[in-house]
């Protein structure tokens, strides 16, 4: 549970990558549970193992890879993310972040974050995609915030605007690409919970009323740390399972990773396909 990291820890795992590939990326991409497919489509890629990354924390969840790919896809340079820590695994906030801070520190200016999600929203569907239009940090108004401790001025200010987290420009891209590629892009607002369990019914009625539309358990801590950054942030939930709203119904992480199979080919073409349209 280390938490509080410096300034000069985050540029020590930035100059080990660096030692390891030529690439500087402006483009991020985190890739949920069951999402990894995507990083095997990156060109001429460089892979780099989390575990030799110094301070990188590293997923022990069955679905995450656990590498960085850095090389090329539609014309940009980006760095991928197979598979991400979560609070849950024990790590604090800021540890949980950390690749967010070292990738700005890369040169990531647009990072992409992906999950797996449940669907709250009763006309979502296993295997739906959903455009992040925003989100509900319920666990940082608990106290859990990436943010909490000295702010370091040169990374982002101490109190940050979240206005257009999921940036807007950004958004109207994924909308047109979705349309272009009949995929029946959904859109709503997600709401990070500490997990590791599931959702109750009543905690799952509880979100609807707070105007949940996918609920997971990340995500939202990475978002903020980019815009703490001044990186803009476009987020997709693949919406893996129905939350259990009627009570009758168990959630399992095998449905997870199941419906990510069915999602990951859907989030591929519209990732290359946004890529495509902002290529400058
Ligand atoms: N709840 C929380 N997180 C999740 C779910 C869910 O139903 N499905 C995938 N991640």
């Amino acid at each position: 549970m280390i938490g509080n990291f410096t300034l000069e820890q985050f540029q020590e795992t930035v100059d080990v990558i660096r030692g390891q590939t030529p690439y500087s990326p402006r483009i991020g991409i985190i890739l949920g549970s069951g999402l990894g497919a995507l990083a095997e489509e990156v060109q001429e890629a460089d892979n780099l193992p989390y575990a030799e990354l110094p301070h990188w924390p590293v997923s022990t969840v069955d679905g995450h890879s656990g590498r960085l790919v850095i090389g090329k896809l539609e014309g940009h340079t980006l760095v991928v993310m197979q598979g991400r820590a979560h609070y849950y695994e024990g790590y604090a906030m800021d540890h949980v972040c950390l690749p967010v801070r070292v990738m700005q520190l890369l040169g990531v200016e647009t990072l992409f974050i992906t999950n797996a999600a449940g669907g709250v929203n009763p006309s979502f569907v296993p295997g739906d995609l959903m455009l992040i239009t925003d989100h509900v940090n319920l666990i940082g108004m608990g106290g859990l915030s990436p943010l909490r401790g000295t702010n370091v001025d040169s990374l982002g200010p101490r109190f940050p605007d979240m206005m257009d987290c999921y940036d807007r420009q950004l958004r109207s891209v994924a909308i047109q690409a979705g349309a272009k590629l009949g995929l029946g892009l959904q859109e709503g607002v997600y709401v990070c919970l500490a997990g590791p369990n599931f959702e109750t019914p009543a905690d799952l009625r509880f979100l609807q009323t707070i105007g949940a539309d996918a609920v997971g358990m990340s995500t939202v801590p990475e978002a903020i740390v980019a815009r703490h950054g001044g990186t803009r942030v476009l987020g997709f939930s693949g919406i893996s399972n129905k939350a259990n709203l009627d009570g009758n119904t168990p959630t399992n992480h095998e449905e997870v990773l199941l419906a990510g199979a069915e999602i990951a080919p859907k989030l591929l073409s519209l990732i290359r396909e946004v890529l495509r349209m902002i290529r400058r």
